[in-house]
C-alpha cells in the first residue's frame, strides 16, 4: 500500500508564490512513480491574508498544522507591511511552537561553476537567542528614547542543538566550527562556549571556536576549510546568507526547520526571503525551494525520491541551465521544466 503524506503548504508572499509551484511539481512527479503519494493542503496565508483579515493566518493556524506530516513554506514579507509583523505573525511562532529548534543549512558548490569546492553545513539555534520578545521601548518621543532587546540563551537550547550538529560533525568526520563573539558580548556568548565545548567533548567531536567577525572572513577566504558550523539564531542567520552568496547565490540555500524528536511537523523553506525586487517576473531561482523539497522527502523517509530530486536538481546546474542569479537566461518555468525533464528520465524509475 503507498503512504500518503499530508504537507501544509503556505507559500506566503513575493517569489515564495513562484518558487512552491516549482517544487510542488517535482514532488508529484517523483510520487507518481516512487510508490507515494503527497496531499497538500494549502494554507492561503500571508500578507495578503494579513490585509483582509488583520493577522497573517488564522487564530488556530498552528492547530490547523500540527496534524500534517510537513510544512512546506516560500517565503513571507511584503514591502507596506512592517517585517516584524509578517514574520512574527506567521513564521516564527510556527517554529517556537513545533520546537523546530534546529534551522539546518547546507551550503554546496554549484556544478559548472568556478571557483573553490565547498561542503559545509550550517547548524542554525532557531527558537531562542537573539530572537527573544523580551525588552519594550521606552520613552518614545522623548530625547530620553530607548529600546532593550534582551537575548536568551538556555543551557537545554545549547545543548540540544550542538548535540544535533555534532552527531552531523561525526557523520561526516569533521569537526564543529563554533561561532562566538565572546571578547565583546561577555554573558550569553562565554556561555555558549563552554556549553558547545562540553556538549562536543561528550560526543567525541573536536570544536574550533572562532569568532563571528573572523569566521566571517574565513567563509569567504577559505570557505573549503569548514565543515559544519553551530550557530546562533543571528550569527546563523548571518552565515546562511553568506555561505550561500559565496556558493553563487542566496537562490539556491535551502533549510529544514527540524524537530528532530518528531513530536511536531518540522518546516521546509527556502533561506531567501519574498525578494519584492524580482517577485511577479517569473524570474526567481526555484533551486533553493527544490532543494528544500529535498530535504522534505528524505525527513518523510523517501530516500530514494530525496536524492532523485537532488540529482535532478544539480544535473540540470551542471547542464549549464541557470537562472539570471546564476548568470544564467532560464525563468523560473524553464528551469523546473529541465528539472522536471531530467526526472521523467530518471528519477521517477529510481
Ligand atoms: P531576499 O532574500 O528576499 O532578497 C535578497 C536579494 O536576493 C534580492 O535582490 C533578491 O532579488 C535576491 N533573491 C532572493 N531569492 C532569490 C531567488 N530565489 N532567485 C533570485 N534572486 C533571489 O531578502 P530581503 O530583500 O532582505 O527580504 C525581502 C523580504 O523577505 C523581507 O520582507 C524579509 O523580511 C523577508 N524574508 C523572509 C524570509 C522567510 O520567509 N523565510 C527570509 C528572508 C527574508
Ligand atoms: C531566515 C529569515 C528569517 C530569520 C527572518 C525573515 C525572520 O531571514 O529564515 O533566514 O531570520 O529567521
Ligand atoms: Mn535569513
Amino acid at each position: 500500500m503507498s503512504t500518503t503524506y499530508t504537507v501544509d503548504v503556505i507559500a506566503g508572499d513575493g517569489i515564495g508564490l513562484e518558487v512552491v509551484p516549482a517544487a510542488i511539481a517535482c514532488v508529484d512527479l517523483l510520487a507518481a512513480g516512487g510508490g507515494f503519494s503527497v496531499e497538500w493542503r494549502h494554507r492561503p496565508w500571508g500578507s495578503e491574508h494579513y490585509r483582509q483579515h488583520g493577522a497573517m493566518m488564522p487564530e488556530d493556524g498552528i492547530e490547523q498544522l500540527r496534524s500534517g506530516d510537513a510544512v512546506f513554506l516560500g517565503a513571507v514579507g511584503t514591502p507596506g507591511i512592517p517585517d516584524d509583523v509578517t514574520l512574527w505573525g506567521l513564521l516564527i511562532p510556527i517554529r517556537r511552537a513545533f520546537q523546530q529548534y534546529v534551522n539546518l543549512r547546507p551550503v554546496k558548490t554549484i556544478p559548472g561553476r568556478p571557483g573553490t569546492e565547498l561542503d559545509m553545513l550550517i547548524v542554525r539555534e532557531n527558537v531562542e537567542g537573539e530572537y527573544s520578545e523580551i525588552g519594550g521601548r521606552f520613552g518614545r518621543g522623548t530625547p530620553e528614547e530607548m529600546a532593550i532587546q534582551e537575548s536568551i540563551f538556555t543551557r537545554r537550547g545549547i545543548e540540544r542543538v550542538t548535540r544535533f550538529a555534532a552527531a552531523r560533525a561525526a557523520e561526516r568526520g569533521g569537526t564543529i566550527i563554533s561561532a562566538t563573539k565572546s571578547n565583546g558580548i561577555i554573558h550569553t556568548m562565554p556561555f555558549w562556549d563552554e556549553v558547545v565545548a562540553e556538549v562536543a567533548a561528550d560526543a567525541g567531536v573536536a570544536v574550533d571556536s572562532v569568532l563571528i567577525d573572523a569566521l566571517a572572513a574565513r567563509f569567504v577566504l577559505k570557505p573549503a576549510s569548514i565543515d559544519v558550523v553551530v550557530a546562533s539564531n543571528l550569527f546563523g542567520d548571518i552565515l546562511s546568507d553568506l555561505g550561500a552568496a559565496i556558493a553563487g547565490s542566496i537562490g539556491i540555500a535551502p533549510s529544514a526547520n527540524l524537530n528532530p524528536e518528531r513530536e511536531f511537523p518540522s518546516l521546509f523553506e527556502p533561506v531567501h526571503g519574498s525578494a519584492p525586487d524580482i517577485a511577479g517576473k517569473g524570474i526567481a531561482n526555484p533551486v533553493a525551494a527544490i532543494w528544500s523539497a529535498s530535504m522534505m522527502l528524505e525527513h518523510l523517509g523517501e530516500q530514494q525520491a530525496a536524492q532523485a530530486m537532488h540529482d535532478a536538481c544539480f544535473g540540470a546546474l551542471a547542464d549549464g541551465i541557470a537562472t539570471g542569479d546564476l548568470g544564467g537566461s532560464a525563468t523560473t518555468e524553464e528551469f523546473t521544466a529541465a528539472v522536471l525533464e531530467r526526472l521523467e528520465r530518471t528519477g521517477a524509475d529510481a
